[in-house]
């Protein structure tokens, strides 16, 4: 009997682009959806923008437009990014929707109807100026434990010491900079804690969450449960919470919600599709997610849905993070790739494969090496399955009027090794342990390549062609079984092989048993070309220019991750700027007094710019590539002035240099000599 499946990956929020770590999720479940809909289950794959929230607020009005105008363009990319990578959403929705606001609504009534909602007042941060509360990431100010400046509310990135916001010493608005004030306010909370039992039961029933996942939430029933604030007041971008006066649900109550109103929408014409999923026992629902949301998705979620009669997860197959060569993904070291700029320069399939090679069902980080991706896609995805198919359908097969032969006694004893490998192959993508589906693969892939270079068809060809005919008749009859087991990960490649050998409509694990014999071939189309060295440095060099520009044009507030935000242009929609927007440029000559090297910095170039009357200015500027400290001594250089301050890992930078081009390219803006320090460009 076939399962019901509904399968969902974390939904991205809509500030920021998609990367590769939001790739890795996302090719995950996708290879665990495709697996399952080739064995013939009933499986549909959801995810969505999640939308709501200050920093996406804020991020629209830097960028002067509204949050349903700016979240919709962050919608097309982030749908386009993802299924570049051939990520294969049934719907890709987004929580900004009727169905999620009915939904939600829904949801927080009856949990209300129930008794599982409180409220009472509670004192807070709030800034007179903006008129907002403010989120922790939303104020900044001296850390208590180490005094360094500039932090967060939540922690210190310095010495990483948590805390609350009003133990932040000298804070400030992120947003205007004014010192807030605390002030108390109404909000509405859910019962967690009313929920105990029953989530108790949920999350150690057998196969709900891997041991690892299970054992940190348990640590949570330690401490006792709380019940969690729900609410937040206007400015916001959310839903109004039905019967109240300028209240909205917390992001993350509607956000998980996201799920149902994504498949909802999908089955709109046919909602008991719906309720069979999320009022049915007998179906699954299996959601995906990273290690930093399991809190979300293991204790307020599943409790949300049993306080109003949904069904609750089936499962919870938790990652961990991907990181590059051992360390966090970098910006500054272009290791933090946007999805985008990996797709642009590299074949996406490639990255699939090393993905699976990757993946294993554990919650430990996922390190990656681009080197590595390389040899390892060269050696077993093209020098070996690839390569079974291209070294025999070519002119070895021209020579033998393309037609194939029957399958002989030892290739239908290595068919059948190769078709007893079904159930352990089925039982590690049932498990996500993909990188021991492309370790049987290739091993299998290398008995064939061996008999293949064996027997060595193209001298065989020579004295006895029909037997070279059915040695490659063999080897390309194993090339469909091997294809088929890896279609889920490579769809395309597999798609290519299907095709050639007749199957248009694809390989799946159903059709294993059927082979090729006696029937003409058509000219061989390529599967997949050799990765490059090219692609990659391509990437990682836009990578870091991304990076630079975001330096420039952006000062990141407010998103869980530091990242998260997009670049933002402000100006008019139409990218025009005013003539009062212009004004605000203070561009002045500068002479450059003192120049040196950044210990530790590959890029930048420290120097001290005389702007005349206005006074010297420090400069950390990323120019190293093209010019040398020595070089800039005395150089008088156009200057933007009045840039607020900015921190620097090395140090604060207070001005900026126009130049133009990159890299070594670059080439500084150089007054006329007459020009003094400290005069106005207008
Ligand atoms: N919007 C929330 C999720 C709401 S789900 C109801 C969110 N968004 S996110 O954009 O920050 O992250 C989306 C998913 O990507 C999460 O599962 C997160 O763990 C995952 N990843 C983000 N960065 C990642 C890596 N560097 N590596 C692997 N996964 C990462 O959280
Ligand atoms: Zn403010």
């Amino acid at each position: 009997m076939s399962r019901k499946i509904l399968v969902t990956t974390a939904l991205p929020y809509a500030n920021g682009s998609i990367h590769l770590g939001h790739i890795l999720e996302g090719i995950q479940a996708d290879i665990w959806v495709r697996f399952q809909k080739a064995v013939g289950n009933e499986c549909y794959f959801f995810c969505a923008d999640d939308t709501h929230g200050t920093p996406i607020m804020l991020a629209a009005k830097k960028n002067n437009t509204s949050p349903e105008e700016y979240i919709k363009k962050v919608h097309l990319d982030h749908e386009k990014d993802l299924r570049a990578f051939e990520i294969n959403y049934d719907k890709y929705y987004t929580t900004n929707s009727n169905e999620n606001k009915e939904l939600a609504e829904e949801i927080y009534t009856k949990l209300k109807s129930k008794g599982h909602i409180s409220s009472r007042e509670i004192e807070q941060t709030y800034c007179e100026h903006d008129k907002m509360f403010l989120p922790d990431r939303f104020i900044k100010g001296t850390c208590p434990k180490c005094g360094a400046k500039d932090q967060y509310g939540d922690n210190c990135e310095v010495c990483g010491s948590t805390y609350s916001p009003t133990d932040l010493k000298e804070s400030y608005c992120a947003i205007c900079g004014n010192t807030p004030v605390l002030k108390f306010s109404k909000h509405l909370f859910f019962k967690l804690q009313d929920f105990e039992k029953p989530l108790r039961n949920w999350l150690t029933s057998p196969n709900r969450l891997h041991e690892g996942s299970k054992k940190k939430l348990l640590e949570w029933f330690e401490s006792g449960l709380q019940e969690w604030d729900i609410s937040r007041d206007g400015p916001y971008f959310g839903f109004q919470i039905p019967g109240e006066e300028n209240k909205y649900f917390y992001v993350w109550l509607d956000a998980p919600i996201g799920y149902m109103a994504a498949s909802r929408k999908f089955f709109e014409t046919n909602p008991s599709v719906f309720d069979s999923f999320w009022k049915n026992p007998g179906s699954e629902i299996v959601h995906f997610i990273g290690k930093d949301i399991l809190y979300f998705h293991g204790l307020f979620w599943p409790a949300m849905l049993m306080g109003s009669d949904f069904q609750t997860p089936s499962k919870i197959n938790v990652h961990g993070f991907m990181t590059v060569a051992g360390e966090k993904m970098s910006k500054s070291r272009g290791t933090f790739v946007n999805a985008a700029t990996f797709s642009k320069y590299n074949d996406v399939e490639h990255f699939r494969f090393y993905m699976a090679a990757r993946l294993s069902s554990g919650l430990d980080d996922v390190d990656i090496s681009f080197e590595d991706f390389i040899s390892r896609v060269n050696s077993d995805f093209i020098g070996n399955l690839v390569n079974i198919v291209s070294r025999v359908a070519t002119s070895i097969l021209d020579k033998l009027d393309r037609r194939l032969g029957n399958i002989s006694p030892e290739g239908q004893r290595i068919l059948n090794q190769l078709l007893a490998s079904k159930e352990e192959i089925m039982k590690n993508y049932e498990d996500r342990n993909f990188h021991k589906v492309i370790r049987e693969v290739t091993s299998l892939g290398d008995v064939v390549n061996k008999y293949v270079n064996d027997l060595a068809p193209w001298i065989l060809i020579k004295t006895d062609p029909e037997a070279a005919r059915l040695v490659i008749t063999d080897a390309l009859n194993a090339a469909k079984i091997l294809f088929s087991y890896i279609s889920p990960i490579v769809p395309k490649a597999s798609q290519t092989v299907a095709e050639f050998l007749g199957y248009n409509s694809g390989f799946t694990f159903q059709n294993l048993n059927s082979f090729v014999e006696n029937i003409n071939l058509p000219i061989y189309k390529a599967i997949s070309q050799r990765p490059d060295e090219k692609g990659i440095k391509s990437m990682i060099e836009e990578t870091k220019i991304e990076f630079e520009k975001m330096q420039t044009t952006n000062s990141t507030v407010g998103s869980k991750s530091p990242q998260g935000n997009i670049d933002t242009k402000s100006g008019l929609e139409d990218g025009t700027i005013s003539i009062e927007d212009l004004v605000k440029v203070e561009l002045r000559v500068g002479l450059i007094t003192e120049s040196n090297h950044v210990d530790g910095a590959d890029k930048l170039i420290q120097v001290t710019v005389d702007l005349g009357e206005i006074g010297k200015k420090n400069v950390f500027a990323g120019i190293k590539a093209a010019y040398k400290p020595e070089d800039l001594l005395n150089l008088k250089v156009v200057v933007v002035a009045n840039l607020k301050p900015r921190k620097m890992k090395f140090g604060m930078s207070e001005a900026m240099l126009l130049a133009s081009g990159s890299g070594e390219n670059l080439s500084l803006f150089i007054p006329h000599r007459e020009a003094k320090p400290g005069d106005l460009l207008k």
